[in-house]
């Protein structure tokens, strides 16, 4: 089923025909049923670039979720000369990147500002080929993204870069060489590119304090199915012994911790009776511990977490977004809906982006009262929210208006949803199959 089309159809490619952009919301129905978690669009993204590491190799990914911007890594690759796959039916999802002797390695400008995570070829690439021109990613609704980490890391490993005209151009003699990096933050892209980068250098390379996210993990899992050994080194780094040549091979992506983070405060914005599976709960326990301070009630299992209703409003908490293992920013937006049901005032610091709050004005439409004040919003809980046509700032914002819509009475309009394809795989066909009424237009 195509996230964009609505028709069902095999390629990946995108129809630039007919993009749904608005999703209607009857709300204030307990969602009911089970959900399935997606393969984690910030686990797949990375590891597709792995391919860019291969000479005349193939790579295998399971689990790869229908996304646009899925989508968009695919074209970035294919431009380069990757010949892509892609096999979806119902029950499965798979690709596979057949790698040529010889790459481009030159990404263009319009898929390179249509996805920041285009950054991600930079490492594989300038290894694999010595060099690679990538246009800067822009900014977006949550901050300027800058990779300055990145391409710090890549010089200590001996690259040449410039920045002309808003493109990076790096390059280097030979090998990049093995070195220990320090990364002044834990950054989730530097971590990722200099991983891959270190996949293919001469010796050994340890990269300290490492963004922990499990998405890191499953870059090492693809790493080592194509010959690299990763090991973790310390507390808080990673070594990585560079090769000639990567093989073949073969790993499966993790489940979305975001997605399934969003379904389970659905469930509880809705005061449903819901049970999301497939997700590895231990990836989310910053959420559920939040959750469980603000008195929802639900129960986990190996591989599901289950909501059930509750008589009780949510208890206001305080919470902080973190790097992995605290609590993620990608869910804030998500949070802060729920707790503008919350019976009292709660507060959440944003640390990790500079401006992620865009989405509270556009649920004080819908009658929540939230207060932003520099990095903090001051969330009042209120009695419910009413349906108001709104806009989608950004993909989690978008996720967020989503489950308030489906809690608030009335109609809700969610617009500008291109932003909720790039990361919420057929959410339409999903909220329809836990009750709730929702229609594209
Ligand atoms: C990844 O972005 C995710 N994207 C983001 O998810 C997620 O919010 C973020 O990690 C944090 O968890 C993908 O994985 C594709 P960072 P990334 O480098 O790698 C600053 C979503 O909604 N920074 O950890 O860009 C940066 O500006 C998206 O799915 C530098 O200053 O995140 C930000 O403030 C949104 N210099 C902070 O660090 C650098 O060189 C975190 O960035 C790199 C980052």
């Amino acid at each position: 089923m195509s996230i964009i089309s609505g028709k069902t159809e095999i390629s990946h490619r995108r129809e630039e025909s007919t993009i749904y952009n608005t999703m209607k919301i009857n709300g204030g129905i307990p969602l009911s049923g089970t959900v399935k978690t997606q393969g984690a669009k910030n686990a797949a993204l990375p590891v597709m670039a792995v391919c860019l590491l291969l000479r005349g190799e193939t790579l295998t990914l399971d689990n790869v979720p229908d996304l646009y911007d899925i989508n968009t890594m695919i074209e970035t690759l294919e431009s380069l000369g990757v010949t892509v796959e892609v096999k979806r039916d119902e029950n499965s999802s798979q690709v596979i990147f057949h790698t040529p002797e010889e790459l481009k390695w030159e990404v263009s400008e319009t898929l390179a500002r249509k996805m920041r995570a285009s950054s991600l070829v930079l490492g594989p690439l300038l290894a694999n080929c010595g060099k690679v021109s990538l246009p800067l990613p822009g900014g977006c609704s949550i901050g300027s993204r800058p990779i300055d980490l990145h391409l710090k890391g890549l010089k200590q490993m001996g690259a040449e870069i410039e920045i002309q005209n808003g493109v990076v151009h790096a390059s280097v003699k030979g090998k990049l060489r093995g070195r220990r990096i320090y990364l002044d933050f834990p950054s989730v892209g530097a971590t990722e590119n200099l991983m891959m980068a270190a996949s293919l250098a001469q010796g050994e390379t340890i990269i300290e304090n490492v963004a922990r996210e499990p998405e890191i993990d499953n870059l090492a899992a693809v790493l080592r199915c194509v010959g690299v050994t990763v090991e973790t080194e310390g507390a808080g780094g990673v070594r990585i012994i560079g090769i000639d040549k990567a093989h073949s091979g073969r790993e499966r992506v993790i489940p979305d911790r975001i997605e399934a983070s969003t379904y389970i405060l659905a469930g509880v914005m809705t005061n449903g009776h819901i049970k999301v599976e497939d997700l590895v709960p231990s990836h989310i326990d910053a959420i559920l511990a939040k959750l469980e301070e603000a008195g929802a009630k639900f129960s986990v299992k190996k591989n599901s977490v289950e909501i059930f209703p509750s008589k009780k409003r949510l208890h206001p908490v305080s919470v902080k977004t973190l790097p992995y293992p605290g609590f993620p920013t990608d869910s804030q937006p998500q949070m802060a809906a729920a707790l503008s049901l919350a019976r009292g005032v709660s507060t959440i610091e944003e640390s990790v982006f500079q401006a992620r709050f865009l989405y509270a004005q556009e649920l004080n439409r819908m009658g929540a009262d939230i207060q932003i004040s520099r990095d903090v919003a001051i969330i009042r809980g209120v009695e419910g929210l009413q349906g108001a046509g709104v806009k989608a700032t950004d993909l989690r914002a978008g996720a967020a208006l989503i489950i308030a819509g489906l809690s608030a009475k009335g109609e809700t309009r969610v617009d500008d949803m291109i932003h909720v394809w790039r990361g919420y795989e057929a959410i339409d066909k999903k909220l329809r199959g836990l009750g709730a009424r929702v229609e594209l237009i």
